[in-house]
């Protein structure tokens, strides 16, 4: 499994993570993401190096 991570200190809450991949990131009730279920990441639906380096502030990281 990939090791997934959110930088909450970077992340501005844009949403795009969660919109791109709703079965692995989530918004919490401050408005920043957290990694929900990095096991989902492999899934057919979810590519989620790509949503990492769509993150306007690079919050996320990703490591096969
Ligand atoms: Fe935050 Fe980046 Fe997602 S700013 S909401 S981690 S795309």
């Amino acid at each position: 499994m990939p090791t997934l991570k959110v930088d909450q200190e970077k992340c501005i809450g844009c949403g795009l993570c969660a919109s791109m991949c709703a079965e692995v990131f989530e918004m919490t009730d401050d408005l920043k993401a957290r990694v929900k279920d990095a096991s989902k990441c492999e899934s057919e639906s979810c590519d989620c190096k790509s949503v990492a380096e769509s993150c306007p502030v690079d919050a996320i990281t990703y490591q096969e």
